[in-house]
């Protein structure tokens, strides 16, 4: 109980700068956005690896680590000898970026922290531009002024190819379609002239669309697990639903991390597309969906305005030959496997048992 009560906090500045974290001998990772659905999975991903795991999380008046709970529970509590430790900050406060890259002096920094939700992003411009765009620089001036050789890896996204079609590789031109997208621009090219112009060891990580049990609710693919799983918990009739005829190239987030941590292991820094290299539209989500669980998508989903957005990207289809090449990196985990493991966990999470429902899952 205890060692519970002090892992829900984060440590100070104070008591961080009071520790030479560097006199660690495993490598020492920086996450941004650990508490976010990538965070999560790259943190086990190095965990495993035997780095120490610093990452970064912002006051809310709830605590909202759900998907790092586990680890913060079994890593021992004292941040000298943690393997884990979490501080403070956020992308839009340069002062606490900075103290963190000095006190912490990470050998990579993963880039992860993002409002990463287009349609929200028509709503919050300025903030999005701030902590997507901004926020990027930030980090990278913080490695730049302390002269440090950390490597660091931005999150970038297919968003930015927007209106350019498909097959999008990294010689594929940009047309971002929303402040998102036009954010994360920025940022990426940010990264490159980082590069090129200090000599950073600086990756851009151009990822499509990647999803998981812990995904954010309001992602599309999880808005169509859950709405299916309250659908079968009888606590909804009726899933309302935007445009179905965007495609999207949509891979498991666990296969993705690690793609990010190959990316700050070559020997030279350089951007890479992470994708299947396959699509398929929202419409042919929902129904592989409602069909594991026998359900006819007609009766169930209606067409809202409300989930319209004011500029579509209408498809992408990564390339994902370079990457493959030189990491020898591939996605491993099959569309409907990455299905069929988000509806059992949100039935889980419903009360509902799978057994019962999804069409072909182990009986208990
Ligand atoms: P996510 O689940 O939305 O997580 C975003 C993380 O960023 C959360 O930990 C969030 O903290 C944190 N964050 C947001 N604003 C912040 C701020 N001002 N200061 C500090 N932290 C902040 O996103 P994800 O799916 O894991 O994606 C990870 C990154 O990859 C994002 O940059 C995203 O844009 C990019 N990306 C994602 C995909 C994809 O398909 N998932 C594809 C390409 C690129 P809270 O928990 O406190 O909100
Ligand atoms: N969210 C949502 N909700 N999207 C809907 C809905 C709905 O009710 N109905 C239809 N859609 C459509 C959207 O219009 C979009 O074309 C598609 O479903 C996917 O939407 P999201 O799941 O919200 O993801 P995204 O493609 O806009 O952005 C995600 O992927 C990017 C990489 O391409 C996010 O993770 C971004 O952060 C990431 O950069």
């Amino acid at each position: 109980m205890q060692r519970r009560a002090v892992w829900l906090q984060a440590i100070s500045v104070a008591q961080c700068e009071a520790i030479d974290f560097s006199s660690a001998m495993a490598q020492i990772a920086l996450i941004t956005g650990i508490t976010g659905q990538d965070g999560s999975y790259l943190a086990e991903f190095l965990l495993a690896k035997g780095y120490q795991v610093h990452g970064v999380v912002r006051r809310s008046s709830t605590m909202n680590r759900g998907r790092i709970d586990h680890l913060q529970h079994a890593n021992p509590s004292h941040p000298e000898t943690s393997k884990f430790v979490l501080h403070y900050g956020d992308m839009t406060d340069s002062g606490g970026l900075n103290r963190l890259v000095k006190t912490v002096r990470p050998d990579e920094i993963y880039n992860l922290a993002a409002q990463s939700h287009v349609q929200i992003s028509f709503d919050q411009p300025e903030y999005t531009g701030d902590a997507d765009g901004l926020g990027t620089t930030r980090l990278l001036e913080a490695i730049r002024t302390m002269g440090l050789p950390t490597r660091f890896y931005q999150a970038s996204t297919s968003e930015m190819f927007g209106l350019t079609p498909p097959p999008q590789s990294e010689s594929t031109p940009f047309h971002p379609r929303s402040p998102y997208a036009v954010a994360k621009l920025y940022a990426h090219w940010m990264t490159v002239n980082y590069r090129e112009a200090h000599h950073l060891f600086a990756c851009s990580g151009i990822l499509f669309n990647h999803e998981s049990p812990r995904r954010g609710e309001n992602f599309v693919t999880r808005k169509v697990t859950r709405g299916i799983a309250q659908i079968l918990a009888g606590k909804l009739d009726k899933l309302r639903m935007g445009n179905l005829d965007p495609k999207r190239d949509w891979g498991h987030a666990r296969d993705y991390v690690e793609a990010m941590w190959m990316m700050l292991q070559q020997d030279e820094p350089d951007d890479y597309v992470i994708a299947t290299g396959v699509t398929r539209s929202v419409k042919d989500f929902v129904d592989t969906a409602f069909g594991l669980v026998g359900l006819d998508p007609a009766k169930y989903v209606v067409s809202d305005p409300a989930y319209m957005r004011p500029a579509e990207v209408h498809e992408l289809r990564g390339d994902p030959s370079k990457a493959q090449r030189e990491l020898g990196w591939k996605a491993e985990t099959s569309f409907d496997t990455l299905v069929r493991e988000m509806l059992e966990n949100d039935m889980k999470l419903e009360g509902v048992d799978p057994t019962h429902h999804l069409i072909g899952a182990a009986k208990s």
